[in-house]
């Protein structure tokens, strides 16, 4: 597995983009990287190897394979076939400094606590776009029967007294919490007896992890609604698993289109991951046509209005699609009102898209975005995943050339980006931060 601290190059590449360049052709959607990082982390629970396929080629999963190594998991990857040999599990103390570098590694604390029945986990600790505790997913360990202490930023938990499996719990989650929905239920499916988790997170990536665990044996029902219940199993055996299509990276090509007034298709996707991001794109004017069971398209929009968006927990409307769309909006006739509702911290794109010509205005965890007539390209600073990919949807639109830094962030979450971008005719090109660039000639179409 290649090195996952981004090397100084890396760390100082950037992405140069002329925009006003009308996109077409198709492009190929990755596995979910929210699905692929869970999954790992969820082959603890088996004695032996599983095979993931269709996995993204990302910096995050580079990352959780590395703690999974340090726990004495094997992994191989290699064009997107994962295998993952947990059958001699040495460790249950995941390394600080490189759970530090990755929220989701905290994901391993059921598994392992399932498995071994002991769990050490540095706190992940906040991230630039909000605290981000994990006080939901120790309440719902310790109610499965986990002693549970957190001392110098580690969380310790072990089953209490002499158990020797967790116990099965009926858990109210006060937040439909994605990743203590996922933890608990790892956790849960080597229990003894039954658990229901209820005000469960419905996200699609919910329902995969259980399709995975169900895969390895595992018994539970009702994943995708907000009531799963679990019933525990001694152990979990090997399987092949293909993970999801990332709606998320998906819905952020769906805003590439619509901004440059675009056709583009996409596939593979599953519509219904995508229904209140298309829902949205409808109601301003943007079509998108389902051609197929696993194949959607965006249809050319000359003009778009304004409207209001909230974001909320699955089916609601995603928070990690609120800045790529807000992106869009700054171009929409009228104004629209963006409600940033799960992360305190998710609106600092706003000020990198007003240094492009965009009129927004903050009050507190609402953007006022007024449309504007066109964007014009300028030097913008990625400040997260998600902000950093609204930054490149507003430059594929800008008058002019946009620089994009921040990629460590980008790079994080989209595979191979800018060669997907170019396959549909964008001139965009990643380059050393002092490289002068020259604009690219007409770009190959896929
Ligand atoms: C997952 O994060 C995703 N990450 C996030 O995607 C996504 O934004 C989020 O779900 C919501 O959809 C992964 O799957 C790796 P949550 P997660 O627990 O599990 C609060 C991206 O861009 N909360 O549903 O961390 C929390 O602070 C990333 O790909 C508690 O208060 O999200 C937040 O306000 C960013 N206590 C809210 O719940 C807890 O114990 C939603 O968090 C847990 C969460």
């Amino acid at each position: 597995m290649s090195n996952s601290h981004s090397s100084p190059e890396e760390r100082h590449s950037v992405l140069h983009i002329w925009g006003r360049q009308p996109l077409s052709g198709h492009v190929t959607i990755s596995g979910a990287k929210n699905s692929a990082l869970v999954l790992m982390a969820g082959s603890i629970l088996c004695s032996g190897t599983c095979r993931l396929r269709n996995v993204p080629s990302l910096l995050d999963i580079t990352r959780i394979g590395e703690i999974l190594s340090a726990l004495g998991v094997k992994v191989s990857h290699s064009q997107g076939i994962l295998d993952l040999d947990a059958s001699e599990i040495t460790q249950s103390k995941a390394p600080y400094d490189l759970v530090s570098q990755l929220r989701a590694s905290f994901f391993v604390a059921g598994p392992l606590l399932a498995r071994l029945g002991v769990a050490q986990v540095p706190l992940p600790g906040g991230c630039s776009i909000g605290d981000r505790p994990v006080d939901l997913h120790v309440k719902g360990l310790q109610a499965l029967g986990a002693e549970v202490i957190i001392e110098h930023g580690v969380v310790h938990a072990r089953l209490r007294g002499n158990r020797k499996r967790l116990t099965g719990a009926r858990i109210y989650l006060d937040f439909p919490s994605v990743g203590a929905t996922e933890n608990i239920m790892m956790a849960a499916t080597l229990a003894e007896g039954e658990t229901i988790i209820e005000n469960a997170a419905q996200e699609p990536e919910v329902v995969d992890l259980a399709n995975f665990c169900r895969a390895m044996g595992a018994q539970i029902r009702g994943a995708g609604t907000n009531r799963i219940v679990i019933n525990g199993v001694p152990q979990l055996h090997e399987t092949e698993y293909s993970v999801v299509p990332d709606r998320i990276e998906a819905g952020t090509f769906l805003l590439a289109g619509a901004i440059t007034r675009s056709e583009i298709s996409l596939s593979p996707v599953v519509p219904d991951h995508l229904s209140a991001t298309i829902a949205k794109l409808s109601e301003i004017g943007v079509k998108v046509a389902i051609d197929a069971p696993d194949r959607i398209r965006v249809l050319p929009t000359e003009q778009f209005r304004g409207t209001d968006i909230e974001t909320l927990p699955f089916p609601g409307f995603p928070t990690d699609l609120q800045a790529p769309f807000m992106s869009l909006l700054t171009l929409a006739e009228g104004d629209s009102m963006v409600t940033e509702k799960l992360f305190e911290n998710r609106l600092q794109h706003v000020a990198e898209l007003n240094r492009m010509g965009a009129d927004i205005r903050l009050k507190g965890n609402i953007a006022i975005v007024r449309g504007v007539p066109q964007l014009s390209g300028a030097p913008v600073q990625g400040t997260d995943l998600r902000a950093s990919a609204a930054l490149v949807i507003a430059g594929l639109a800008a008058n002019g050339m946009t620089t994009v830094r921040g990629l460590n962030h980008l790079d994080r979450g989209y595979d191979n980006i800018e060669a997907k971008l170019r396959g549909l005719g964008a001139k965009i090109q990643r380059a050393q931060e002092a490289e002068i660039p020259a604009a690219p000639a007409e770009s190959k179409r896929s």
